[in-house]
């Protein structure tokens, strides 16, 4: 016999705003951002990146979050009552697994600004520091990035474990403005040094000779990653959202809030990389390599640097939240299992499963995937094939099974100054599928190629 639950819900529009903003903003926007324009030209993924947030990501967060209003489910639960005995569920599995595939990625990432807080305490950002090799050499250590893994992962289920509205929505209040506030000052600071102009033109001046089927495919499924759609991640925080919460505002507040943060990453990144002599194409390292290179020729760097990578954590948890808690709603909304039971038992295995993600700099150093190191393979699949596949899937169920005007009726049940018009029903049937399918077939096509051509 199953119990009835109570499901909790945000207590306000602001709490479920910044928890949404905070799921969006993360290492996407500081790390992952930064380094993909970097590697795709500059100015020109800016551009294709911000079309890629209006035309695709913004209707599709509105989606997610009709879908999870509507039914108050984890993304599974949610696909079954909106289409009873069909296997439109398969699409929330998809969203889960891929929840469970980059959070195990992602706690690496995270584990390594935690680790740059514990280097930059005990004084490890001198100027002159090679930070390119002490990047590597971090990244390629057997122990270290695996203990701090384990430290981020632990967080991460300490807080799901709590449940929605203690804790979390407590700690975003206080800590997105915070990371607000040292980006831009961060910015003032790359803004200042000499040579910083080099980096506003390669970031503010597009040149499209760059662009290729890849560079879309990156810029869209950097648009799902950022906005952290595609996988249910906006189903799940919006099934938390009451009845009397309108949908249309507060989701282009979180696109919004996060593209902003995103753009200032740039700024704060590319300046510093032109004036400091380093490769905007260095890959993930970029933000690791740079930043602390800033921090060293700053006065009061180790105080920023501190703050800095505890901001960057602080996001990255807020994001690993909502990751761990797509996975965590399904086993309690599904399977009824006690929430805590769901966060450890899910929370170890996530963290196993991202073992060979950093091993993949060591003894797992020979396994690669079309070039790709393990990290970058794990990121490649879940980023730019899971997320834009699930992004589709979830604009087809809505366009043509459950319906744009039962969704539209739905988004504007409440609705503010700001109401989901015919055009959203028009983007999510044809301009959604169709640039998600062209995009992700040419782009597939582009890496397998240039792949082969080595
Ligand atoms: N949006 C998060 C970031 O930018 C990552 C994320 C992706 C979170 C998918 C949840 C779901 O860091």
């Amino acid at each position: 016999m199953i119990k009835s639950y109570e499901r909790e819900s945000w207590a306000s529009r602001w709490g479920f705003i910044l928890a949404a903003a905070g799921s969006a903003i993360g290492l996407g926007n500081i790390w992952r951002f930064p380094y993909l324009a970097g590697e795709n030209g500059g100015a020109a993924f800016l551009l294709i990146y911000l079309v890629c947030i209006i035309l695709i990501g913004y209707p599709l967060m509105i989606n997610e979050m009709v879908v999870g209003r509507k039914t108050h489910r984890n993304p599974v639960g949610a696909f079954r009552e909106l289409a009873p005995n069909t296997p439109w569920w398969l699409v929330g599995s998809l969203g889960v697994l891929a929840g469970f595939t980059i959070l195990s990625f992602y706690s690496i990432v995270a584990g390594w600004s935690l680790a740059y807080i514990y280097k930059t305490v005990v004084g490890a950002l001198t100027p002159g520091t090679d930070f390119a090799g002490m990047f590597v050499g971090h990244i390629t250590s057997l122990w270290e990035p695996i203990i701090w893994h384990a430290v981020f992962m632990g967080l991460t289920i300490l807080v799901v474990a709590g449940g929605i509205n203690k804790g979390i929505q407590r700690a975003v209040q206080v800590l997105m403005p915070l990371l607000f506030i040292l980006l831009l000052v961060l910015i003032g600071r790359a803004l200042t040094l000499p040579g910083a102009g080099a980096g506003l033109t390669f970031y503010l001046a597009p040149d499209f000779s760059e662009i290729t089927g890849r560079t879309l495919l990156s810029a869209v499924g950097q648009a799902f990653f950022s906005l952290s759609l595609g996988m249910g991640a906006m189903i799940t925080y919006g099934s938390y959202l009451r009845d009397k919460d309108e949908i249309a505002g507060n989701g282009a507040a979180v696109v919004g809030l996060d593209t902003l943060i995103a753009v200032m990453g740039g700024f704060a990144i590319f300046p510093a990389v032109f004036a400091l002599g380093y490769d905007p194409a260095a890959g993930p390292g970029l933000t690791f390599i740079t930043l602390p290179a800033v921090f060293a020729e700053m006065s009061g760097g180790v105080f920023f640097g501190f703050l800095f990578f505890t901001l960057l954590a602080i996001a990255a948890l807020t994001s690993a939240i909502s990751l761990l808690e797509v996975v965590v709603a399904w086993l309690v909304d599904q399977h009824r299992w006690p929430r805590v039971r769901a966060a450890v038992v899910l929370g170890v295995v996530i963290f196993l499963v991202g073992l060979p993600a950093t091993l993949g700099y060591n003894v797992l150093s020979g396994v690669t995937f079309l070039g790709m190191d393990l990290l970058d393979t794990y990121d490649f699949i879940s980023g730019n094939i899971m997320l834009p596949l699930g992004g589709l899937l979830t604009a087809i169920f809505v366009g043509y099974v459950w319906g744009t005007k039962n969704a539209q009726a739905e988004a504007n049940k409440v609705a503010g100054a700001f109401r989901i018009g015919d055009w959203w029903g028009f983007l999510i049937r044809y301009v959604v599928p169709v640039a998600i399918a062209a995009i992700m077939f040419f782009g597939i096509y582009d890496t397998i190629k240039s792949f082969l051509a080595g």
